[in-house]
């Protein structure tokens, strides 16, 4: 998706008392202090306490968390261009608390067939967009979410990897990477790379699976944008910029030595929706090729994949512009062959594509049908339409009963955070956590995931 507007829009009401997910305690609060049954009232922060399923007990429960990520830091073996590390100096509180609704994975996800495999299950999997999650700065809120997530049902949550930018901003305000010919620096500080590893943690706590990319095709949170202010050239030479590419290599293998032996990590992606204006289909091809290969080369155990939207001619496809190579500047089905890449993904957005919505069931199944072909799983890992269930349920309803689509995940996941008691920002596609279209879009579909 590319339009991102501010985090936090609208200022929302504490969800009801003593009902799951309830406020229970907290300063200035005065309604129910007990939980139905099943949960149990746990204080996130002296302002609030929240009823997370667990066992009913009379007074909050409270538990400390810190991040279970390594420290440690990578330098790119091929770097012409110079990094440092910035440790930051601001601590974080890590104190915080959370709900294990689900067991945390004990083994790598994995492909198996034209499915994926995780803990053991072999079946379609839906999930969910939160880009925000590593951007949140208190932990509570990062648990909150997660938890409420778990609870649905969802498994795989993708989140932004990257937050770069071209001046170091204020201490307070999240950055993950600083870009510079003159020196880049990647940020491991507590509102940098430590955000990132709460998320990483958490997930694993509740039982969650991630997919991390490492670069945004579009100017939100840096993205290719970024690195051409740094080293030159343009968004479409940036795939062989030399200098660009040493450093978004070292900024991977940063993130990936953090993680590489966490099992909340689903899949390491190389970039949200690339694409290569103008360019031969070769240029994304080649870079696909060489990044999912070092990336292998750093971590052999986790699933790599592109990010990409699935542009380009492909068998029973009507012409229409989302099937042309020029709308991306690859061709999808022959990227899918790269074998460092073990699945493919997909995106559907008809409106932004001047596509009537109902074309959404071609396009998912004629990708499933190339992914059957090639004998890779693939994901529909990012659709909207209006947030309109009327819309976007046939679109799920085609990807589970598609051979080679493995699994879903809608745009954008949308909650109240317990730090603001506020609202996640409505870009048009967001779904929050019971309310609204929760039911149509969510509960629903994961119930009939449960029955096929
Ligand atoms: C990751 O696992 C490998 C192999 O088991 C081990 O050698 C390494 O120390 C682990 N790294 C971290 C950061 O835990
Ligand atoms: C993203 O993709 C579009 C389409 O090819 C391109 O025009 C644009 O420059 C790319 N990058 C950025 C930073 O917008
Ligand atoms: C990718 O595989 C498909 C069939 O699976 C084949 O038609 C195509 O030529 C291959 N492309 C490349 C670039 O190898
Ligand atoms: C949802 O989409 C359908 C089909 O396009 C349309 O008829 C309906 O009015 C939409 N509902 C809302 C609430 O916009």
């Amino acid at each position: 998706m590319k339009a991102i507007a501010a985090i936090l829009l609208l200022a929302g009401s504490a969800a009801g008392q003593q009902a799951a997910y309830g406020q229970c305690g907290g300063t200035g609060y005065s309604g129910e202090t007990s939980c139905v049954s099943g949960y149990e009232c746990t204080s996130y922060n002296p302002y609030y306490y929240q009823c997370v399923p667990g066992t009913a007990s009379a007074a909050p429960t409270s538990t400390s968390k810190t991040s279970a990520a390594a420290t440690t830091t990578g330098t790119s073996k091929a770097a012409t261009t110079t990094s440092s590390v910035n440790t930051g100096s601001t601590a974080l509180s890590t104190k915080t608390s959370s709900s294990t609704a689900v067991p945390a994975s004990t083994s790598f996800a994995k492909t198996n067939g034209l499915l994926f495999e995780i803990d053991g299950v072999t079946k379609y999997y839906a999930g969910t967009n939160c880009y925000w999650c590593g951007f949140l700065t208190a932990n509570a809120d990062v648990d909150h979410v997660f938890a409420d997530i778990a609870a649905s049902g969802l498994k795989i949550v993708r989140v932004w990897g990257f937050n770069d930018v071209n001046t170091i901003p204020s201490t307070g305000t999240v950055w993950f990477q600083f870009l510079s010919a003159s020196g880049s620096q990647i940020n491991t500080g507590a509102y940098g790379l430590q955000r990132l590893d709460y998320v990483v943690s958490s997930a694993a706590a509740h039982g969650l699976q991630l997919i991390i990319n490492f670069v945004n095709n579009w100017s939100d949170y840096g993205g290719i944008n970024a690195y051409v202010n740094a080293f030159g050239g343009s968004a479409s030479t940036w795939y062989t910029n030399t200098g660009a590419q040493a450093q978004y290599q070292a900024y991977i293998q940063a993130v990936v030595s953090r993680y590489k032996n966490s099992t909340a990590v689903f899949a390491w992606e190389l970039a949200n929706e690339p694409r290569c204006s103008g360019c031969d289909v070769s240029v994304i091809y080649n870079w696909a090729a060489a990044t999912s290969k070092y990336i292998k080369s750093l971590d052999p155990n986790h699933m790599v994949t592109m990010g990409d939207e699935g542009f380009g001619p492909l068998t029973g496809g009507d012409g229409s512009y989302p099937y042309q190579t020029s709308a991306g500047g690859y061709t999808w089905v022959d990227d899918l062959n790269i074998t460092t890449l073990d699945f493919g993904t997909l995106h559907l957005y008809p409106d932004s594509w001047g596509q009537p919505y109902d074309w959404g069931n071609l396009w998912v199944s004629t990708h499933g049908a190339a992914c059957a072909n090639a004998n890779k799983p693939c994901l529909l890992e990012e659709y909207g339409g209006t947030n309109n269930c009327t819309i976007e349920n046939p679109w799920q309803n085609t990807a589970l009963s598609t051979d080679g689509i493995a699994g879903d995940m809608f745009w954008q996941y949308g909650d109240t955070l317990p730090s603001c008691s506020c609202q996640t920002s409505q870009d048009g596609n967001t779904v929050y956590y019971n309310q609204g279209n929760w039911d149509c879009m969510v509960t629903q579909h994961i119930a009939a995931i449960n029955a096929s």
